[in-house]
């Protein structure tokens, strides 16, 4: 692996940021961990290390849950007015925007993401996460009921859940912690925040943001660590009132179990093997366009990937060579070069994972019509694929990839479309393309996802809910539907009236 000089950054607060070691935020403090241990952050382009990252475990987050505990019993927090909270939010996404070119590159050079979508996609969503929560802070309320028990009245008081874990993946690394603080601060809750150990870099640059915008101490902890140790201590916390998971649907199961011990209000996002649907009555150059889009988009690591496409019979060869030209067309780089429309996947382990999926659908039969393989040097790059001649049965159809890998196949009757679509343990999202509304919405209806994406794909809305259906996750993210799981119901009843 070819190693090169680390990436000297023309942004200050980046070069600042990566010139010392990074320590963990425990209590408005940036501290080492107990252990002294520290991990690489790795530039994904180049295998190099980024800059060294204090290694949080099961000291770190007893600390971390004390600290969030506090706040929470008795800090400033929990008086604080809504509008003041609001206000807090806001000013957090002022600062993320004020300082999106740094969050970018840090994102970037972390994750492998190009620059120019991290800048476009990932900091300007969390920017809008911050801000349409920060709306939120003030419209959380009860409701009033007159009762049957003679001289009684009833009303009840929407309050925060209380600690709570937070637990997020490397894809997004900076939009998946926006998606999960923002909900949790807006209704008041205090928050332990674990990023992925590939990835802890922009969590702890917003993390400094946080401290600037000025939440009182404890309320956010961003703890650095593996899953297996800060994780587990986290998700297993008996003075913690609530997990929330974006990951493997393998770990959600683990996080469920970690988080019986004291019943824990669990959340979980996990994985998804998205059907992407084309009918021959579509705008077949949107579809094409959409269809890789839907694949290719973050390298394919995106858990509502539209990793299984459908075309239409007819329709087959046209759809699926133009998205071979598209996939043949991608500027492989590293991300900070302007022109990189593909980055590295996120990791060594992750390009040996993806690698060995396609290497054993070859075997099984698939053919490879783009792509198909890594594509050497340095730095984990994988060539964006197209398998076809794939049957419903075979692995690289029924479980998920995580990498530019799409397998397509053709279909022509709608009901065994749908069927074949539903037959999958996951249920995170689904595409279709067609000009026919009746097919549009009837499929809608069919398909057992949580989101349904017709002709478009990837759009997201801190006002949609997010979230899967079957295994691929419990509750939801974003939307109204959010506050529900930060916020606990409390009946009052007031008798002798
Ligand atoms: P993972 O599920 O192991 O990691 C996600 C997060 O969970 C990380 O913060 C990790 O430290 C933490 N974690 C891991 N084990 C834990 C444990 N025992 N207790 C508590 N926390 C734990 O995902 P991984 O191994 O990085 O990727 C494997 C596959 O998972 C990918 O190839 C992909 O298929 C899927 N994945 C799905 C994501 C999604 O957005 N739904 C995101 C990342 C991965
Ligand atoms: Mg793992």
């Amino acid at each position: 692996m070819a190693v090169v000089a680390k990436p000297q950054s023309k942004n200050k607060r980046v070069a600042e940021f990566l010139a010392s070691p990074r320590k963990m935020l425990i209590n408005g403090q940036w501290v080492a961990s107990a252990s002294g241990k520290t991990f690489a952050a790795i530039n994904p382009a180049t295998g190099e290390e980024l800059v060294q990252v204090a290694e949080g475990d099961k000291a770190d987050i007893d600390k971390a849950v004390a600290a969030a505990r506090k706040a929470f019993d008795s800090g400033p927090w929990r008086k604080m007015r809504p509008n003041e909270r609001t206000k807090l939010l806001w000013k957090l996404s002022e600062l993320v925007l004020a300082n999106a070119d740094a969050l970018a590159e840090i994102e970037s050079l972390d994750n492998g993401k190009p620059f120019t979508i991290a800048r476009a996609v990932d900091v300007a969503g969390t920017a809008e996460q911050f801000q349409y929560m920060a709306g939120w802070a003030t419209k959380i309320d009860g409701r009033t009921m007159t009762l049957s028990t003679p001289g009684t009245f009833g009303y009840t008081l929407r309050e925060p859940v209380g600690v709570c874990g937070q637990i997020i993946p490397w894809n997004f690394p900076l939009m998946m912690a926006a998606w999960k603080l923002a909900p949790a601060l807006a209704a008041g809750n205090c928050v332990i925040l674990k990023p992925a150990e590939q990835t802890p870099l922009s969590a702890l640059m917003l993390g400094e943001l946080i401290m600037e915008a000025g939440f009182p101490a404890g309320v956010v902890n961003i703890v650095p660590g593996y899953g297996e140790t800060a994780g587990a201590a986290l998700s297993g916390h008996k003075d913690v009132n609530k997990v929330a998971f974006t990951g493997s649907t393998e770990v959600g199961k683990i996080i469920m179990k970690a988080a019986s011990g004291n019943l824990k209000k669990v959340t979980l996002e996990l994985g998804g093997k998205a059907p992407n649907v084309v009918f021959s009555d579509a705008d077949l150059g949107a579809a094409t366009a959409g269809a890789a889009m839907a694949i290719f988009f973050n390298q394919g690591q995106v858990c509502c990937a539209g990793s299984r496409l459908y075309v239409e019979k007819k329709s087959f060869d046209t759809v699926v060579g133009g998205l071979c030209d598209a996939a043949k067309n991608m500027k492989i780089a590293p991300g900070m070069d302007p022109t990189c429309q593909i980055g590295p996947l996120v990791s060594d382990e992750q390009l040996t994972r993806v690698a060995g999926f396609v290497e054993r659908g070859k075997k099984a039969g698939a053919t490879a019509l783009v792509g198909g393989e890594p594509v050497g040097g340095g730095g984990y790059f994988y060539k964006p694929t197209v398998l076809t001649n794939v049957k419903h049965d075979m692995e690289v159809v029924r479980d998920e990839i995580f990498g530019p890998v799409v397998v397509a196949s053709p279909f022509d009757d709608l009901d065994e479309l749908a069927r074949q679509a539903n037959d999958t343990p996951y249920g995170l999202s689904a595409g279709i393309w067609t000009s026919d509304i009746k097919k549009a919405h009837s499929l809608a209806g069919k398909l057992q996802a949580g989101t349904v994406w017709i002709n478009c794909y990837n759009v997201f809305d801190p006002h949609l809910p997010f979230g899967g259906y079957k295994e691929s996750g419990l509750g939801r993210e974003m939307g109204p539907e959010v506050m529900e799981h930060y916020t606990q119901v409390k009946a009052v009843v007031v008798g002798g009236m």
